[in-house]
C-alpha cells in the first residue's frame, strides 16, 4: 500500500490509499482516509451542525458540476455519474453520510463511493472555502426570508388591532407614568412603525447575503476556466462577490443580518414588556393559547410566552456579541474560527422567527378592555399638557400656561383646581382667559386625543392616514417577499432541469 497526498486545495487532508498498481478507478481498491484529527476529530468536525446546509451542499454541488461539464473542464458523462450520485445520497439523507469532516467533506466521500476516483472531479476548480460559504448564503436566504415573513404577520396583527381600536382611548407613558391620553391605535401603529424598519433591515441584509462567493476557491481563485456568473445564476444569487479572498472569506453577511435580527429581537421585547404590562394592569388579556398557568396557584394567568419573546433579545444580542468577537481581528484568508461563526446565525433567526411569530399570535388574538381603558385613559391628571395648550393657543405663553397647569395638579387635577391656580398665576378668573366648555372637553381624555390631530398624532383622523400607509408599505413588502421566494423556486427549477439534461 501506498499513500498519496491528492491534489485538492491542500487542505482537506486527503489521502487516498491505494494498492500500488496506480489503478485508482478500481472500487474496492481505493481507500480514502479522508478524516484525520485523531483525538481532536469531534473537536474538528462540523457534520452534525452541518445537517442544516446538507441541501444548501447538493444544490451547490450540482450548480458546480453543471458549470464544469459546460465548461467542458470535466466530461459529461462523468457529471453525469456525480449528478446521479448527488440524487441517491439526497434520498439516502444527511444521516447515511459516510464520517467527514463536514458535510462538504463526507458529501465528496460519498459520490467518490458510488462513482470511483471521478467522482473526485466534482471538487475541481472550487475549495470547502468558497464551498462552504456559498452554502451557509444558500442556506441563510431561505431562513431570512421566513423572519422576514413573520415581521409582515406581526405588521397585519398590529394593523387589525389599530383598525378596531382607532378610537378604543387608553393612558400613554413616559417613565412608566400616565403621561397623556393615547388610544390602542396609535399604540399599536407605533409598534408597526418599528416593525416594518426591522423589515426593510432584514430586506437588506438579505441583498447582501444573496451573492454567490462560489468560484473563490481557497482565496486565490483557480487556473480553471470557470464560469462564477453561470453558478450564480443557476443558485438564484444576484450576483457573485467578486474578488475571490472576498468570497471565501468574509462572513460580514452574517454579522448584518444577526445585528437585524437583535435589532427586531429588541423591538419584540419592548412590545412584549408594553403586553405584559397592560395584561398586569387589565387593559388586555391574552389569549389562553399564549398564556400558562401556575403548577399551585390555580388563579393565576401568566404571560409566559411574552416573557419567553422579551428573552430571546438577550440571546440575539448575545450572539451579535460572540460572532462579533470571532470574527474581530481574523486575518484573511480563511481561518477555521469561521466554522464557528455560522452556528450563531442559525441559533439567532431560528429564535427571533419563533418570537416574532409568537409575537404576531399573541398580539393577534390579545382582547382589549375597553372600559378600563377608557377609565384609565385620564389617570394620573394625563390631560394637562392638553389644558396647557388650550391655554396657550388662547394667548397665554406656554411656560405661564405649564405653572397654571401644574399648580392645579397639585391641587386635585380638576376644573375648580385651574380656576384657583388661575387667581394665583394670573390674579383673574380662568373665564377671562379660554371658554370654560373648552376647558372641560380638554380634560376629557377622548376629547383630548381628538385634538391631537397633527400629523402622526392619535386623533383618529391622524391614525387613518398612519393606518394608510402602514397598509401601503405592508403590501409593497409582501410582493417584495413574493418575488424573492419566486425567483428561489424559479431558480431551484431551473437547476433541476439542467441536472435532468445529464442524469
Ligand atoms: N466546515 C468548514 C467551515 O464551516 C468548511 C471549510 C473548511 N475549510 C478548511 N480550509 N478547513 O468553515
Amino acid at each position: 500500500m501506498t499513500e498519496e497526498s491528492a491534489p485538492d486545495d491542500g487542505e482537506s487532508g486527503l489521502t487516498v490509499v491505494t494498492d500500488g498498481s496506480g489503478d485508482a478507478d478500481d472500487e474496492g481498491v481505493v481507500r480514502r482516509v479522508r478524516f484525520s484529527g485523531g483525538p481532536a476529530r469531534s473537536f474538528l468536525s462540523s457534520l452534525a451542525a452541518d445537517e442544516r446546509i446538507f441541501q444548501a451542499d447538493l444544490a451547490v454541488d450540482r450548480a458546480h458540476t453543471v458549470m464544469l461539464a459546460e465548461q467542458g473542464i470535466i466530461a459529461d458523462d462523468v457529471a453525469g455519474e456525480i449528478l446521479t450520485a448527488l440524487d441517491a445520497i439526497e434520498v439516502d439523507g444527511h444521516g447515511s453520510l459516510p464520517d467527514g469532516e463536514d458535510v462538504h467533506e463526507a458529501i465528496e466521500t460519498a459520490v467518490i463511493e458510488r462513482v470511483g476516483a471521478d467522482g473526485g472531479k466534482m471538487h475541481t476548480a472550487r475549495s470547502r472555502n468558497d464551498e462552504v460559504a456559498a452554502c451557509i448564503r444558500y442556506r441563510l436566504r431561505e431562513d431570512v426570508l421566513e423572519a422576514l415573513e413573520t415581521t409582515l404577520a406581526l405588521r397585519e396583527s398590529l394593523v387589525d388591532v389599530a383598525d378596531t381600536h382607532r378610537e378604543t382611548t387608553m393612558p400613554g407613558y413616559t417613565h412608566l407614568q400616565p403621561a397623556q391620553p393615547t388610544t390602542v391605535a396609535h399604540w399599536a401603529l407605533a409598534y408597526e412603525g418599528a416593525v416594518r424598519r426591522d423589515t426593510e433591515r432584514l430586506l437588506e441584509a438579505y441583498a447582501r447575503i444573496n451573492e454567490s462567493p462560489l468560484g473563490g476557491a481557497a482565496f486565490a481563485g483557480t487556473t480553471f476556466d470557470i464560469d462564477r456568473e453561470r453558478t450564480a445564476d443557476l443558485l438564484g444569487f444576484d450576483s457573485v462577490v467578486e474578488n475571490s479572498m472576498d468570497a471565501s472569506s468574509s462572513r460580514d453577511f452574517l454579522l448584518e443580518t444577526v445585528q437585524a435580527l437583535s435589532t427586531h429581537a429588541t423591538t419584540l421585547s419592548g412590545l412584549a414588556e408594553d403586553v405584559i404590562i397592560f395584561a398586569n394592569r387589565s387593559f388586555v388579556e391574552l389569549s389562553d393559547d399564549y398564556s400558562s398557568t401556575s403548577s399551585i396557584m390555580p388563579q393565576k394567568k401568566n404571560p409566559d410566552t411574552l416573557e419567553l419573546v422579551r428573552a430571546v433579545a438577550g440571546d440575539a444580542a448575545g450572539s451579535v456579541q460572540g460572532l462579533t468577537t470571532t470574527l474581530k481581528g481574523l486575518p484573511r484568508a480563511y481561518n477555521r474560527d469561521l466554522q464557528r461563526a455560522t452556528t450563531h446565525a442559525w441559533e439567532t433567526v431560528d429564535a427571533v422567527t419563533e418570537a416574532s411569530e409568537v409575537a404576531a399570535g399573541a398580539v393577534a388574538t390579545a382582547d382589549w378592555n375597553e372600559e378600563t381603558l377608557a377609565a384609565e385613559a385620564g389617570e394620573g391628571f394625563s390631560t394637562a399638557t392638553g389644558v396647557a395648550d388650550l391655554l396657550a393657543a388662547n394667548g397665554l405663553p406656554f411656560r405661564t400656561a405649564h405653572e397654571l397647569v401644574a399648580i392645579a395638579a397639585e391641587n386635585g387635577a380638576d376644573y375648580d383646581a385651574l380656576e384657583a391656580a388661575s387667581q394665583e398665576v394670573l390674579g383673574d378668573s380662568l373665564e377671562a382667559h379660554v371658554d370654560p366648555d373648552a376647558v372641560e372637553d380638554a380634560l376629557d381624555p377622548a376629547e383630548s386625543v381628538a385634538s391631537r390631530d397633527s400629523q402622526g398624532g392619535p386623533a383618529p383622523k391622524a391614525v387613518d392616514a398612519q393606518l394608510e400607509s402602514a397598509r401601503e408599505a405592508l403590501a409593497t413588502d409582501e410582493d417584495v417577499l413574493a418575488d424573492t421566494t419566486d425567483a428561489l423556486e424559479t431558480a431551484r427549477d431551473a437547476l433541476r432541469s439542467e441536472v435532468n439534461g445529464y442524469v
